[in-house]
Order: structure tokens, then C-alpha cells, then sequence
């Protein structure tokens, strides 16, 4: 079983800016069909050959100037298309029907009343709950089109016409809220566009080593390893495929990672194979560069170039290979979208796997991402499937630029100031409020952590007051709120040492307690916040994600809670627990 790589696939989604873009390609894979991603005003000759193209949802109105599009021409291919949501208006736009504003908008759970059997919804019939989200709709359907169902708001919820075998659907079929949402794809891919199975996630690894034997034609490979479950699987399969002598891993230590992970590395790669493994120390070269920096894409670039000068400074001393090398990289499917630039994004920050250094290797044939094709679901299944270790497999995200993201710092001296909803803290963090990058302070509720709607005060705090982007409750304190400023404040081995110490408390606590295992990530933030004989504060951040894109704040269990902040205050130099409540969007996870 591979996958049709060079070839177009037998299913193409076509991206309309839609957050759940990545989702319909899972969902579609995971039917056995391997699928990808291109913008929707691909050109149509670079479809013909696919079977089915499915046209995503997004945020657009199809009569706006400017909305992403796509080309009349793809109706005519002779392959199924499937419009979901956005898509099914662009259907209708494009082939003469008429899309308007809704009378009201239909956002959650609502139920489709099927009103015509067709091949799409083979097997289901009646009603049944769906997963709405829009205000558009198409109001008549274009000439050979039959209506097949509607809700209760919007009275063409699905059509179709089954002869040229056009599908549209106003609902999400991807979502799990969806029922029966798998088995509409199902009979999409199967029963419509007629497609057969080849792709099973759980089968790549041969065809991934047998591709790197192929890329790397008798070079050896190096890669720059962090220790996290991508770049660890896409180191492993090329050892697997090329065995020991042609593989090596180095692990730059920035000063910026975390308490104990150096070792955790080494022991993850010792135990990998022997003298395959090396620690690159370049604590000076990262904190010297950062030295008197605030501003977080400053930082980002900084630490960026400090690791592609390394990481030169390495490839090109032949210290650790010689050259005949190709250099490795864990990127997996969503990264490689995100920098190929057909994702509809602003960018909210920079993302590192392809800086100038990388680009020039990439020119001259000289890197593999062995992983560029899998999602990160599919990247562990992998893992486990290598025997990589459940530790390994089950590790939160961390972010590459490490610490360094998560220790705030500040040019000047200013206290907080009373607002009647809580207090302002002249401490500004990064956030993405209408797909847009924010910058803005936070706002410091002093009490009401305890409250069962202290999330949601928390988000219309944050509509409601223009200058601000994020909202943290106080958890616990040595001093009152009324007494704390900012003061100069950078990134330093004194203050690098707190969060450290802070960020291994709570990952320890996180363990024990089991908390670990219901948080996709947990950042631990300091920030200078406080009067001058505690001059930082931690800020605790657990979220549930799926994939990073969005986020929800979670309550962290009292008692678990209270053990926390009792550790964490005496750190020396600590002023007090704050809790962010704030979801992705209007914040993004990493405060910077
Ligand atoms: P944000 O803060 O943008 O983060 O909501 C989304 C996810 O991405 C991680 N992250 C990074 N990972 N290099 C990385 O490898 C980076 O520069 C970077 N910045 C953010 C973040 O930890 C979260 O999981």
C-alpha cells in the first residue's frame, strides 16, 4: 500500500481559508483515501486525474471581492466534487444558483431533515443532527440541481445533481458532532467518486524508509534533533532505513531548554544506538544574542538565526560527517502547508523550518522530510509502531524557540493601573484577534477564580475592552495587586533560572497528579510583574487543543492547584500565581 506521491491523489481538498481545511484531509485519510491540500484557485489542469475534489468551508462571502475562489473550469473535469458549507456556495455561485445573508446566522448543532435519497447519503435517512456554522446561504439551486434536505433556518442544507456528480452540503460532515458524518465521506469517496483504499496510516513505515534509501542515493543523513516526537521518528526511520554508520543526531543546547531535558535526549538517543548521538553546548552564543531584547519577533529571529549559524557553523566543519551528507528534518503535513504558503494566513509568528539556510538546501537537493506527508496523529502512530518509548510519544509540544518565548521582559517601569473590571498590568503579550496578530497588555482579575463562569467573564471581558487581548486570575500572592509594576526586566540566567525551576514544579506536580493526561499543553510563563523584593510572577497556562490552531483554557483541580502555587512561592524572587483564562483565539497559546 503507497502513497501516489508525485502523482495528483485520488481526492484533493481545496482550501477556502476554512479552519477545518486539515480536518476534512484527516477525516478522508483516515476513510483509507490518501488526500491532500491546494489552494482553491488551483489551476484545473493540475486536478485532472484525481477522482474526487472536495471544496472546503471558510470564512468568506462567495459575492465579496476579493473571497477566495475557484475556477468554473473544475466542474467540468469529470471528477465527483463535493462543496462543503462555503464550498457548496461557491457550487452554487459558479453554476447559476443564488447565494445570500441569512436571515440569522446557524452556528452549532441543528438537524437535517433529508427530503430525496441520492448516492450521498446512501444508508442514512430521516432526520438527524448536523454541525452548522454560517450565515450565507444558497437560496435557489442551480438549473439540473434537486434539493436534498434542510433545517429548520436554512431550507437548502444539501443538493446535488447526481448525474454530472456535484454534491453540496451546507453542513460539516468532518466534525464529530456530525452524525453520520463519516459515513456522508464515506459514501463520497467510495460510492460517488469511486476511489479505493491506499492509504492506512499505520503502514508507512517501509515505504518511508524505502523513499529515504531512494532521496538520499548513497548520502549520508544529520539531523538537528530537540528531542520531540517529530524530529525523533524521522530520525529514527532513517537509521532504520540506512542503519548506524550513515545516521547522525545533534542536539544544540540553546540555554533555553528546560530542567533535565539535555539528559532526557541523550538517554532517548543513547538507547537508540551507540556513538550515533552528540550535545552541541552553545549556552553563550543564544543568552549573549538575546541580551537587552524585548520585543517576542525580535527574539524569534534572533534565536532563529543563532541556530542556523550553528547549525552552518556545524554542517560546514565536517566535524561530525563528512560531506557527503543531506540534511534531516522532522517537518510534518501541516507545517509543510503553513510555509508553502497555501494556507490563507496571516502571519501571527515566524515559523523556522524553511529560513534562507534551509531554502538553499532545498535548492540543491539536499534535504529530506521523511514526515512532510504525515499529521502529527499519524507521526505517533508511527512512533509507537518503531517502539519508540510511551514517554517519548505522549510529550506536550514545546515550542523550538523554548524559554526564551515564555520569559517576558520589559523595557521600563510602570505600575498597574485600576480598571473597574480588574487591573491593567503593563505587560504586554501576543495574541490573534481576527486572524490578525495582536500585541496588548493583560488584564489581572484579583479574585473570582474559584467562579463556575470565570472563562466565559473572561471572553467578554475581552471583547468588551478594546486595549487588551488576554485576562489572568490571581491564584496566590505574597504581596496585594495594588502594589505591583514592571520594571526593566531580560532574559538572564537569574530569571532563566525561576522559570525553570516554576516549569519543573509544575510538570512534576502535573505527572503525579495524572493532570498531564488532560492537557494538550501547559506552558508555565514568567513575567515581570510585581514590587521589587519579588520582581517576577508565574503565569500557568494549561489549554485542550487538537492541533494547536485553537485553544481552550482549563480549569486546573483545586487541589492540585493549591499544592502548586505553594511550591512555586517560594522560589525565591516569586510574587504570585496567575491563571490565564484566555481562549486561541483571542490569545495565542505561548504569550509570545
Ligand atoms: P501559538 O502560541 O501560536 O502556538 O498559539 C501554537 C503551538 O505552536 C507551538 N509553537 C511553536 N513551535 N516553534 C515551534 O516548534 C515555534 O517557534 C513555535 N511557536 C509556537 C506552541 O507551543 C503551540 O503548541
Amino acid at each position: 500500500m503507497s502513497s501516489p506521491r508525485g502523482t495528483v491523489p485520488q481526492i484533493v481538498v481545496l482550501d477556502t481559508g476554512g479552519q477545518y481545511c486539515h480536518l476534512i484531509t484527516r477525516k478522508i485519510r483516515d476513510l483509507g483515501v490518501y488526500c491532500e491540500i491546494r489552494p482553491s484557485e488551483i489551476e484545473p489542469a493540475q486536478l485532472e486525474g484525481c477522482r474526487g475534489i472536495v471544496i472546503s468551508g471558510g470564512p468568506a462571502s462567495v459575492y465579496e471581492d476579493g473571497s477566495p475562489q475557484v475556477d468554473p473550469a473544475i466542474f467540468k473535469l469529470g471528477a465527483a466534487v463535493l462543496g462543503i458549507c462555503y464550498g457548496q456556495q461557491l457550487m452554487a455561485w459558479h453554476l447559476g444558483g443564488e447565494v445570500r445573508k441569512g436571515q440569522r446566522g446557524e452556528y452549532g448543532l441543528a438537524w437535517l431533515e433529508l427530503s430525496a435519497a441520492a448516492p450521498l447519503f446512501e444508508g442514512v435517512s430521516g432526520r438527524f443532527s448536523i454541525w452548522m456554522s454560517h450565515r450565507d446561504t444558497v437560496t435557489a439551486v442551480p438549473p439540473e440541481f434537486a434539493v436534498l434536505g434542510q433545517t429548520e433556518t436554512c431550507s437548502i442544507a444539501a443538493m446535488a445533481d447526481p448525474a454530472r456528480r456535484l454534491y453540496g452540503v451546507q453542513f460539516h460532515p468532518e466534525v464529530v458532532h456530525t452524525e453520520h458524518g463519516m459515513e456522508i465521506l464515506s459514501n463520497f469517496l467510495f460510492g460517488v467518486a469511486g476511489c479505493e483504499r491506499d492509504w492506512n496510516p499505520r503502514a508507512q513505515a517501509l515505504r518511508i524508509e524505502q523513499e529515504i534509501r531512494e532521496a538520499t542515493a548513497g548520502r549520508n543523513v544529520f539531523f538537528f534533533v530537540s528531542g520531540g516526537v517529530d524530529s525523533t521518528v524521522a530520525f529514527t526511520l532513517c537509521l532504520k532505513a540506512l542503519g548506524p554508520e550513515r545516521v547522525r543526531a545533534l542536539y544544540v543546547d540553546t540555554g533555553l531548554m528546560r530542567e533535565g531535558e539535555t539528559e532526557f535526549v541523550t538517554g532517548v538517543f543513547e538507547s537508540l544506538g551507540q556513538g550515533i548521538f552528540a550535545v552541541e553546548h552553545a549556552e553563550e552564543r543564544f543568552l549573549g544574542a538575546l541580551q537587552g531584547v524585548t520585543d517576542p519577533e525580535k527574539k524569534r529571529h534572533i534565536i532563529g538565526e543563532a541556530f542556523v549559524g550553528v547549525q552552518q557553523t556545524i554542517l560546514e566543519s565536517g566535524h561530525y560527517l563528512d560531506r557527503n551528507w543531506v540534511l534531516g528534518q522532522g517537518t510534518i503535513y501541516p507545517d509543510t502547508i503553513e510555509s508553502g504558503g497555501t494556507a490563507k494566513a496571516d502571519l501571527i509568528k515566524t515559523h523556522h523550518n524553511r529560513v534562507a539556510g534551509i531554502q538553499k538546501l532545498i535548492a540543491e537537493n539536499r534535504l529530506i522530510e521523511p514526515l512532510r506527508l504525515l499529521y502529527k496523529d499519524e507521526v505517533r502512530e508511527l512512533g509507537r509502531e518503531l517502539g519508540l518509548s510511551a514517554d517519548l510519544l505522549g510529550r506536550h509540544p514545546f515550542p523550538g524557540p523554548g524559554l526564551a518565548i515564555r520569559c517576558l521582559c520589559s523595557e521600563q517601569r510602570a505600575p498597574v493601573e485600576r480598571l473597574e473590571q480588574g487591573w491593567l498590568a503593563p505587560v504586554r503579550s501576543v495574541g490573534v484577534q481576527g486572524d490578525s496578530r495582536s500585541y496588548r497588555p493583560v488584564l489581572v482579575l484579583e479574585e473570582g477564580l474559584a467562579d463556575a463562569g470565570i472563562h466565559e467573564r473572561a471572553g467578554s471581558l475581552i471583547n468588551g475592552l478594546a486595549g487588551i487581548n488576554r485576562v489572568v486570575a490571581l491564584a496566590a500572592s505574597h504581596t496585594p495587586v495594588c502594589d505591583w509594576e514592571t520594571r526593566p526586566a531580560w532574559i538572564d540566567a537569574l530569571r532563566l533560572g525561576r522559570l525553570r525551576r516554576a516549569d519543573a514544579i509544575v510538570r512534576r506536580l502535573c505527572h503525579e497528579s495524572g493532570f498531564d493526561q488532560h492537557v494538550w499543553q501547559f506552558p508555565v510563563v514568567l513575567i515581570p510583574l510585581g514590587p521589587a523584593a519579588h520582581p517576577d510572577s508565574v503565569v500557568l497556562r494549561p489549554i485542550h487543543s487538537v492541533d494547536g490552531m485553537t485553544a481552550r483554557a482549563v480549569s486546573i483541580p483545586p487541589a492540585l492547584l493549591s499544592r502548586m502555587c505553594g511550591e512555586l512561592l517560594a522560589i525565591d524572587g516569586l510574587n504570585a500565581v496567575l491563571i490565564d483564562l484566555t481562549n486561541k483565539p483571542p490569545g495565542t497559546i505561548e504569550w509570545e
